[in-house]
């Protein structure tokens, strides 16, 4: 059986990234993949593209089944570019198709490209296409990921393309969650809801609840593998990520200037470690933003530190507190903290700010600060916070 099938005549034609690294500042250590799809019935639909560097390849998936003048339909279910970028190309060289897409899709690919002269098939949730044997029917999924999202769905197949919704970044040369590994796939779908979903989780909610009135055998998204044996387990998940339900876990970042703020985060972290909690703890100058995102995901209770330097927050401590709020995490319990050396109102109360404006619950009004080198006082206060920081971690999850 050839590994890009799905079912009959229904392939993968996308294109496996095994070298990125940078996906707009989310860090993607297992790389990533670009699926499109290609549906063979009495007509022919292709569902998405790849990033326009890859059209070639796209190209070439494309020919092994089919030439492009007997493609009818180019759907476009997400017109961000890592999906929308080969389509000017594909229009060009499939000359008989039309693009399907909904209203607002259609607005953003002219501001993205140039569509004159394009055919499209605008369509909503009432619209059903006939291949022959097969129907594309469609569900609008506003903000999951952009407003113009949306997902196919074929009933004849119980197929799901749902775009970047369960995606991964993750590249390998399998293409199914029963012949890749899962525990790494799993790992990188909860890394992927963390960084490009968090912010949305409500309205993935009612993406979801939609998705719950189809019956999916499959779910093929446009990044990673494709679920077919363990949908169960990526719906599970989904639920229990857009919920913001928390596991008995903490986490500490920070940054450290001459080591004071890491001898605080090592006090919280003895504070913290206790028996049922899991706790981690990462100094921003080794770590990236997307390994921080995830954990916060998971994590019941957060202990940010930075040293104060020109009267505000270390810049990786800023940035990772600026990317966080921007994911709007939520329900965490939290402590800022740090130390400084002679403005006492600088990082650490910008740290408690934001952490507020992120609706932490502050276990106090103040950071807990050092002046210069923390004093054993200090440290004993910085134990108490991750005694208090692992108990609400354990509340969390009664
Ligand atoms: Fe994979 Fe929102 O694009």
């Amino acid at each position: 059986m050839d590994k890009n099938c799905l079912r009959k005549n229904i392939f993968w034609i996308g294109y496996v990234d095994w070298d990125i690294r940078d996906f707009h500042g989310y860090v993607t250590e297992r790389g990533s993949s670009y699926n499109a799809y290609l549906i063979k019935d009495e007509k022919i639909a292709i569902i998405d593209s790849v990033k326009a560097p890859y059209v070639d390849s796209l190209m070439k998936n494309i020919a092994e089944h089919t030439d492009f003048d007997a493609v009818d339909y180019l759907v476009c279910n997400h017109a961000e570019p890592d999906h929308s970028g080969s389509l000017p190309l594909l229009v060009k060289k499939c000359v008989n198709a039309v693009v399907v897409c909904n209203k607002k899709c259609q607005n953003i690919l002219s501001m993205q490209y140039n569509t004159d002269g394009w055919k499209f098939e605008i369509v909503d949730e009432s619209t059903k296409i006939s291949l022959g044997k097969r129907t594309l029917t469609f569900v609008n999924t506003p903000m999951a990921h952009w407003p113009e999202s949306m997902f196919t769905y074929i009933p004849e197949e119980t197929l799901l393309f749902s775009m970047d919704a369960f995606g991964q970044h993750y590249s390998t040369s399998e293409r199914f969650d029963d012949t890749a590994v899962l525990r790494e796939a799993m790992i990188e779908a909860k890394t992927y809801y963390a960084n490009i979903i968090m912010l949305y989780g409500g309205q993935v909610a009612k993406v979801m609840s939609k998705a719950a009135g189809l019956d999916i055998s499959m779910i093929a998204p446009s990044h990673g593998i494709i679920w077919r044996s363990h949908i169960t387990e990526i719906l599970a998940a989904y639920t229990k990520w857009m919920s913001h339900t928390p596991e008995a876990e903490v986490l500490i970042f920070y940054d450290t200037m001459w080591k004071s703020t890491a001898m605080m985060a090592d006090a919280i972290y003895r504070g913290a470690n206790i028996e049922g909690v899991s706790v981690k703890k990462y100094d921003l100058k080794h770590t990236n933003i997307t390994v921080i995102a995830d954990a916060t995901l998971s994590a019941a209770a957060l202990a940010v530190g930075s040293p104060t330097l020109n009267k505000g927050i270390m810049p990786k401590a800023a940035e990772a507190l600026a990317y966080l709020k921007g994911l709007s995490p939520e329900g965490k319990t939290a402590v800022a903290f740090g130390s400084y050396g002679w403005a006492k109102k600088g990082g650490q109360h910008d740290v408690q700010e934001i952490l507020e404006s992120m609706k932490c619950k502050m276990l106090s009004d103040d950071p807990i600060q050092a002046q210069f080198t923390p004093t054993e006082a200090v440290l004993e206060e910085c134990f108490e916070a991750g005694k208090k920081l692992a108990a609400a971690a354990v509340e969390a999850i009664k």
